[in-house]
């Protein structure tokens, strides 16, 4: 059976008062609820601003839809879930973005997902998603901090793409698993560090210096420059110098879908290539390490490693709260 879910106050973790247009704590904090999401956090000042703009302006980039369906496919192979054993569990999503695994919840299970994130992607969420949801979808803005939830309160946790993101890798990783009920399964995938060499690549390289000018500066050089670089990007490949692409500015092409039209393509790495440079924080770590935070924060692990699908590989920890 499942049971309701009511917010609580991020700090105090005391019932909160509601309204039609907010939250209201004992302590007198008021959490908005603006275009029909609870706002318990104000994103004008945080450190996630770039991906406010990024999932506004490429809302729809990566949801699956009749050309490629990546987030499907990934969602089912990192967690190793099946869609019936969801079926009316609650599930809590931990930085969410423009919403492409809210949307394969909703569309491919019966499940009841709490879904945040600490930017303004939630607008692009709420427009993705909520017309499909049927009710099962409560969306709100939030840091992985201060989940405005009550602990022990899910029987599924999961965080895709969004830890290296993050100030404190290990904080969120103790966050998260305080949001499982006891025996329930908690998963992550996050950017590994593979070798001394991780970090000799463009991106590592050219952070310091992308990361700093604004947003839409560094949008306009991307779009500016991207057709050259996909060009020189796919010859190497050709030639069989892949090896040298990880000195060129642009994400990797492909880790992109193979059946996405000239377009779709360009639009998907304009996105992926802001999203490499733009981040406040990209801090990859290596899969033993994650598995020793789960361990230390009381989930016994169950899978550490790569996962290999059609939608490419993900360093992914997966573990079971004990404690
Ligand atoms: C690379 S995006 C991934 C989004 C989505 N999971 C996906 O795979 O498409 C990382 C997301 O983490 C969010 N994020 C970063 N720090 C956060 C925090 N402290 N609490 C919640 N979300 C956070 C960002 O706002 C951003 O939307």
């Amino acid at each position: 059976m499942t049971i309701s879910i009511q917010y609580v106050d991020p700090k105090t973790k005391t019932p909160l008062r509601k309204d039609d247009t907010a939250y209201y704590s004992e302590t007198g904090s008021v959490y908005p609820i603006v275009n029909q999401i609870p706002r318990f956090v104000d994103s004008s000042q945080n450190y996630t601003q770039s991906f406010s703009l990024q999932w506004n302006k490429f809302s729809k980039t990566q949801i699956d839809d009749t050309d490629q369906k990546q987030s499907e496919t990934r969602f089912f192979a990192t967690t190793n879930w099946q869609p019936e054993e969801l079926a009316g569990k609650n599930i809590l999503e931990a930085g969410s973005g423009a919403g492409r695994f809210t949307r394969v919840i909703l569309e491919k299970t019966s499940a009841h997902l709490w879904s945040f994130d600490y930017s303004e992607a939630v607008e692009a969420n709420w427009q993705n998603n909520s017309k499909i949801a049927g009710g099962r979808l409560h969306l709100f803005q939030a840091s992985i901090y201060e989940i405005p939830l009550p602990d022990s309160s899910f029987d599924k946790v999961f965080c895709f793409g969004v830890l290296q993101h993050t100030p404190n890798f290990e904080e969120s990783v103790k966050s998260l698993i305080k949001y499982a009920k006891i025996g329930a399964e908690i998963v992550v995938d996050f950017y590994p560090i593979k070798g001394f060499w991780t970090k000799i690549h463009a991106k590592y390289l050219l952070r310091p210096l992308t990361k700093r000018m604004s947003h839409q500066t560094l949008l306009s050089i991307i779009e500016r420059n991207i057709d050259s670089l996909m060009m020189i990007f796919d010859f190497l490949v050709k030639v069989r110098l892949g090896v040298l692409t990880r000195f060129l500015p642009i994400v990797d092409l492909r880790t992109i879908p193979s059946t996405l039209d000239k377009q779709k393509r360009r639009e998907w790495a304009i996105l992926d290539t802001f999203d490499m440079f733009s981040p406040e924080y990209d801090n990859p770590q290596r899969i033993k390490d994650v598995a020793a935070m789960f361990e230390r924060h009381g989930a016994k692990v169950t899978f550490a490693g790569f996962v290999k699908s059609s939608a490419g590989t993900s360093a992914v920890v997966r573990g079971v709260r004990e404690t």
